[in-house]
């Protein structure tokens, strides 16, 4: 296998739900961070073979196929330029770049953009199951009866309070976790960390008129126990509210992947280089648990240690889902989301993949640390994992 580099990254800020992105059409907000990530290395867009997109509700102005989408209505890419979209659910941007990865190191290509994208403004969770036929019937459900007779149901609330649980994950730690998320994430805006990935977009505020961010618009720098100790518990839990939970959001990220061949060629500089991937299935009932599972299959991948690794991006879908991580791999939680995670920086579910890989990648240079693993929990019960070393 050849090495496969990331030489590009950006994404937008993350806008909330009904914020300041709401207007945007997904395919020109992928258009856009694609545009910006050849801009930043005087790339020819004719050059890029393919664009990868992970979103998971691939309907209305997401359906179609984003990836070939977003190339036609950014203002800078060719006809020529391709393009193809993934679900994996909460992890198919990760997956793309996964699957772009793959696609150079087999020698098949040697430039794909993988990007990320959910406007969860307009397609919140489970929009792709609500539509009619055209006979006027409900669409169904992919939920047949030979699943539930095998899996019963799944719940992503009822999940996350089962893994607190099973992994005796308090509530008063969850309360600790989401307030150093909305801390770390508000010194990482404030510190400039955030700067060099961050494609400042345009967008609307609440009275409708123009305005343009360089922030995320989610984080509330307030959160404290008092603020979080009054939130109401969500339905069929005992104590998971929506502060230790991730948030409905707006987003778009971009990662140009190249060969090595190709970038000396071009005389680029690498930002990292991608060590490892895996992927696997849990069982869907719990369906979070994947990156327990996934990360010691992707450090075996890629010969190392969980100490060896200098940053963990583990999606807080849930507060109680990374602590259970770190519980269960033994990781050190002062490597964990260090400029917050989704419980404050959002979780737009296609795009989040791409984000948290942008950030770590962005974090690694930063740092001037080796190695980052990223990892999202799935529904459906699955976890993708990559291992990006700075270069
Ligand atoms: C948890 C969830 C149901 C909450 O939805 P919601 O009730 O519409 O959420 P909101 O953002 O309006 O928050 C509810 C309240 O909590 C408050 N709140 C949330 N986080 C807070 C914080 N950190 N500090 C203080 N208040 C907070 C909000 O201000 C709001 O209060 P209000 O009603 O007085 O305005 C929704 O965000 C969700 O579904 N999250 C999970 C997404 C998901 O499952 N993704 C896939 C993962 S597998």
């Amino acid at each position: 296998m050849d090495d496969v580099f990331v030489v590009s990254t950006v994404r937008t800020p993350v806008g909330k739900r009904n914020g300041y992105l709401r207007e945007w059409m997904a395919a020109d907000l992928v258009g856009s961070v694609i545009d910006e990530a050849v801009r930043r290395i005087d790339l020819d867009p004719s050059l890029v073979e393919d664009v990868i997109n992970g979103t998971v509700y691939q309907i209305g102005e997401q359906g179609f196929d984003l990836g070939r989408m977003a190339p036609l209505m950014a203002s800078k890419f060719p006809i020529s330029v391709p393009g193809m979209s993934v679900n994996r659910q909460c992890g198919s941007s990760l997956s793309a770049i996964q699957i772009a990865h793959g696609m150079i190191a087999s020698g098949n290509m040697e430039i794909i953009i993988a990007t990320g994208c959910e406007m969860m403004s307009k397609y919140t969770l489970q929009s792709d199951l609500n539509g009619t036929l055209s006979s006027g019937d409900p669409m169904g459900t992919p939920f047949g009866e030979s699943y539930t007779k095998k899996h019963g149901g799944t719940d992503q609330l009822l999940s996350a309070q089962m893994i607190a649980d099973k992994w005796e994950i308090t509530l008063e730690e969850c309360w600790d976790f989401a307030i150093a998320s909305h801390a770390n994430a508000h010194q990482a805006t404030i510190g400039g960390y955030f700067k060099n990935e961050i494609l400042p977009t345009a967008g609307l505020d609440k009275e409708g008129n123009p305005i343009v961010r360089d922030t995320d618009e989610t984080i509330r720098p307030n959160t404290s126990l008092e603020t979080l100790k009054d939130l109401k518990v969500l339905p069929g839990t005992k104590w998971i509210t929506a502060g230790i939970s991730s948030t409905i959001t707006d987003g778009a990220s971009a990662v140009v992947l190249m060969s090595e061949k190709k970038m000396k060629e071009l005389k680029l500089q690498p930002m990292a280089r991608i060590v490892a991937n895996a992927v696997i299935g849990s069982e869907p009932e719990i369906m979070l648990t994947g990156p327990i599972y996934v990360t010691p299959k992707v450090l075996k991948k890629a010969g190392l240690k969980i100490n060896d690794i200098d940053l963990f991006e583990i999606n807080e879908a849930f507060a109680p889902i990374p602590l259970a991580w770190a519980k269960d791999c033994d990781a050190d939680m002062s490597k964990l989301n260090v400029n917050g995670g989704a419980m404050a920086l959002g979780h737009p579910v296609g795009n989040s993949g791409a984000r948290l890989a942008v950030t770590a990648i962005n974090e690694l240079q930063r740092r001037k640390a080796r190695y980052a693993l990223v990892s999202l929990c799935t529904g459906g019960g699955m976890a993708p994992a990559t291992i990006f070393e700075r270069t």
